[in-house]
């Protein structure tokens, strides 16, 4: 018995996970798979109702489960950041999960490319350090400053002290690698590119620009190429950017820098058929992971049933496969691909469906595969 903490979160959120469980139940009917799931509301309503984000209960909750699983976070009547820092990142950082993976595969039918060839891509995003550490301020006014973190053994502090007034108001945002952070998420990007027969790892930063961080996991980088005798290539932000687009086929392992990483995989999701079937899953080696769509809670179009159900399903699978269960994950994974060649999707995927009958769907062809 598999117990999932469960999280649907803010907008499409709720919809995409509703119809996800429903292929849980499915897949649960016919294998040996078995699972509770303990359901948390932190999210929008409840900041809006008592101003709080989630509890410190609740994170040991989500730890002693054996997987989490989130809609998404955010809401327009609360102000950016608030819940996706204070629930999404918070989760993030408490499961201690340094890695989102986040894999892009050429879908055919689905890729916007003017004659694709076929493309299979790991993205592997730095998921704890860069310029999400959360060491950043709005600095408008007289005052001191002072933010800590504490990654494994470093501790890093920065203190700022305006005895007046700033020249002018300003922000600041630091962004910070640590060795032992880089060294984690390298021994990770060349162990997959290992384990699926790889010839190179494809490091994606700005090395030019912001030299203190990037120019550490260079040479971090280039420590464990050599240790794997795995080849290592660079490319900067902005070519890659254009390279995704021109010749992804040219790319197997990425391993991105977390923030970069945000941005390119919202790319890469376009290129197999957009954020409607691009899961990830939130990872650190023998610990909890949470699994996720990549997409957020779109209240452009939340509460009309509208929203693409099978990112979030893709994510349940690779929750599937993380907890023990790969034969049923793929499972899971061909009932979308049979959802999609049959064209039983939802409007974003050219087809009729509502969320929850595209969940249905899956459901279905999941039943059927047994
Ligand atoms: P978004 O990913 O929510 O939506 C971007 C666009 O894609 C929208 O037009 C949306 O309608 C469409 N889209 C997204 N998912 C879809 C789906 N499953 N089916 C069909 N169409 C889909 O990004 P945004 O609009 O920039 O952000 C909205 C909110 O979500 C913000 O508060 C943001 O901070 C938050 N967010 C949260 C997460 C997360 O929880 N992991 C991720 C990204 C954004
Ligand atoms: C994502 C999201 C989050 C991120 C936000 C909502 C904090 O965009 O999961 O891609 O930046 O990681
Ligand atoms: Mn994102």
């Amino acid at each position: 018995m598999r117990r999932i903490a469960v999280l649907p979160g803010d907008g499409i959120g709720k919809e995409v996970v509703e119809a996800s469980m429903g292929v849980l139940d499915a897949v649960a009917e016919n294998s040996s798979f078995a699972f509770s799931a303990e359901y948390f509301d932190a999210g929008a309503e409840r900041y809006l109702s008592d101003g709080s984000t989630i509890h410190d209960d609740e994170l040991r909750a989500l730890s002693a489960s054996d997987a989490v699983f989130l809609g998404a976070l955010g809401d327009p009547r609360v102000k950016p950041g608030v819940l996706e820092k204070g629930v999404l990142i918070r989760i993030r950082t408490h499961l201690g999960t340094y890695i989102n993976l986040r894999p892009v595969r050429m879908r055919p039918g689905l890729c916007p490319l003017r004659d694709p060839r076929h493309f299979d891509l790991d993205f592997i995003r730095e998921n704890s350090e860069d310029f999400y550490m959360g060491l950043g301020l709005e600095a408008d006014g007289p005052g001191a400053f002072g933010l800590g973190s504490v990654r494994d053994n470093a501790r890093i502090d920065i203190s700022m002290d305006f005895s007046v007034e700033p020249v002018q108001p300003f922000g600041f945002e630091v962004g910070i690698i640590t060795r032992s952070g880089a060294e984690r998420f390298a021994d990770y990007a060349f162990s997959v590119a290992r384990d699926k027969g790889r010839d190179k790892v494809t490091l994606v930063d700005k090395a030019n620009v912001c030299t203190g961080i990037y120019g550490l996991q260079r040479k971090v980088f280039e420590a464990k190429s050599e240790e794997y005798g795995i080849d290592l290539e660079y490319m900067y932000v902005d070519a890659m950017a254009m390279a995704l687009v021109r010749a992804p086929q040219r790319f197997g392992v990425v391993a991105l820098p977390n923030l970069f990483g945000d941005v390119l995989t919202d790319l890469g999701a376009e290129l197999q058929g957009g954020l409607g079937v691009s899961p990830s899953a939130n990872v650190r080696p023998g610990g909890t992971g949470m699994f996720e769509p990549v997409h957020g809670s779109a209240p452009d179009i939340a509460g009309k049933g509208l929203a693409n159900p099978f990112a979030a399903i893709l994510a349940a699978a690779m929750m599937l496969s993380d907890i023990g269960f790969r034969e049923e994950a793929d499972r899971v994974s061909d009932a979308v691909d049979a959802c999609i060649s049959k064209g039983r999707t939802t409007p974003d995927l050219g087809g009729k469906l509502s969320t929850s009958e595209a969940g249905k769907a899956v459901a279905d062809e999941v039943r059927a595969s047994k």
